[in-house]
């Protein structure tokens, strides 16, 4: 069992969904959910978004028993505001605060938030500070490496966090400056878990696409558990197969195609029920690519769910695509890692 403060049980190993802007919401998560995440976090939320009341904000601090444990991921660089952030989130009562000081994007880290603060570790720890006090929530953080190959100071951030209150920490494998370039470098990370003065669990994060990875990791850095980012989207279904994995030596068969439609349907459901038809819709759009990838001469079929507006003759086509492809097995195949260092929504 790993424990977060004294409130939040996990089994062992826990696979956590990563926070990911346009990406993790309620719909996503609750697809994530049913199939095995242990942990999940929100999008990140600014902290002077959520001081002014802006709505978009707001709106990120939905969150339903159904999801717990949950976590509600802030970012900011001003200590006042993400202290008073900090208690806007103690209202809606999730399970654990987060704060973000990993988002690489300019807008974020430029301004001293995000992984800006990885240059100003006496800032960082400053802002952590005080967002614990204000906060009778257990407060975790999730961070980088360091800033650039010069300043790899994960160590020393993980010992000063842990000793002004946080509970947990979790590690992206990378610097600032890499983005999303490379392959992550769990080596600190692995160093980080093993500092006899560390006892906060520690989750490693970066490029985790299949349940070999997952064990390999696991066994070689010997993190409390891992956090799951890019490899869900589309893939929810890795938890369950990560879990399968370290609990049996066994790959499990991947989804079935009415398997994966299904998953579709309960995502543009959740998508319609929490987002209103119009926005529901739209934004449902780009994720049916991910989900139907691998099934051949699908692009008709996507093409017709891109369009409709309807969430009736949306179905309609799920249903459509489960009586065609009802003899087709899909193979496993290796999950992509799209490279958001271009791509990243919040750039
Ligand atoms: C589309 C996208 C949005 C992201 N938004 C956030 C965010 O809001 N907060 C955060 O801490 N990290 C964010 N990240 C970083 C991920 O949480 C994670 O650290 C990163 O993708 C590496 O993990 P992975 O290789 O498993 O994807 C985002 C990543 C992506 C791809």
């Amino acid at each position: 069992m790993v424990t977060i403060g004294d409130k939040i049980s996990l089994p062992d190993f826990p696979l956590l969904l990563a926070p990911m802007e346009d990406v993790s919401d309620p719909p996503f998560r609750a697809v994530c959910k049913d199939n095995g995440a242990d942990l999940m976090y929100t999008e990140f939320i600014s902290s002077e978004g959520l001081i002014r009341d802006a709505i978009k904000s707001r709106r990120k601090l939905d969150i339903f028993d159904y999801e717990r444990p949950i976590g509600i991921q802030i970012f900011g660089g001003d200590e006042e505001s993400l202290a008073l952030a900090a208690k806007i989130v103690d209202v809606t009562q999730p399970d654990l605060l987060d704060i973000n000081f990993g988002c690489p994007v300019k807008k974020v880290a430029l301004k001293g938030a995000g992984a800006g603060v990885l240059k100003d570790v006496d800032l960082m720890v400053k802002l952590t500070e005080a967002v614990v006090k204000s906060t009778s929530l257990p407060v975790t953080v999730k961070t980088r490496l360091g800033w650039d190959e010069g300043l790899l100071n994960i160590e020393e951030v993980a010992e000063r966090l842990q000793d002004v209150g946080i509970k947990a920490l979790a590690i992206h494998g990378r610097t600032r400056a890499q983005m999303y370039k490379g392959e992550a470098d769990w080596t600190l990370i692995g160093k980080v878990k093993n500092n006899p003065r560390i006892h906060i669990p520690i989750f490693g994060n970066g490029d985790i696409d299949s349940p070999q990875k997952a064990v390999e990791y696991k066994n070689r850095y010997g993190v409390d558990g891992i956090m799951i980012g890019r490899a869900a989207i589309g893939y929810p279904w890795i938890f369950r197969e990560i879990k399968h994995f370290v609990q049996t030596g066994e790959l499990l068969a991947p989804p079935t195609v009415e398997e994966r439609v299904n998953v579709v349907r309960k995502h543009l459901r959740k998508s319609l029920e929490w987002k209103g038809p119009v926005v529901g819709i739209n934004e449902m759009r780009r994720h049916y690519a991910n989900y139907l990838k691998g099934l051949p001469n699908i692009k008709e079929y996507r093409s017709k769910l891109v369009t409709l507006n309807n969430g009736d003759d949306i179905e309609a086509i799920l249903d459509e695509i489960i009586v065609r492809y009802s003899n087709y097995e899909i193979e496993a195949s290796p999950i992509e890692l799209i490279n958001y260092h271009e791509k990243c929504p919040v750039n």
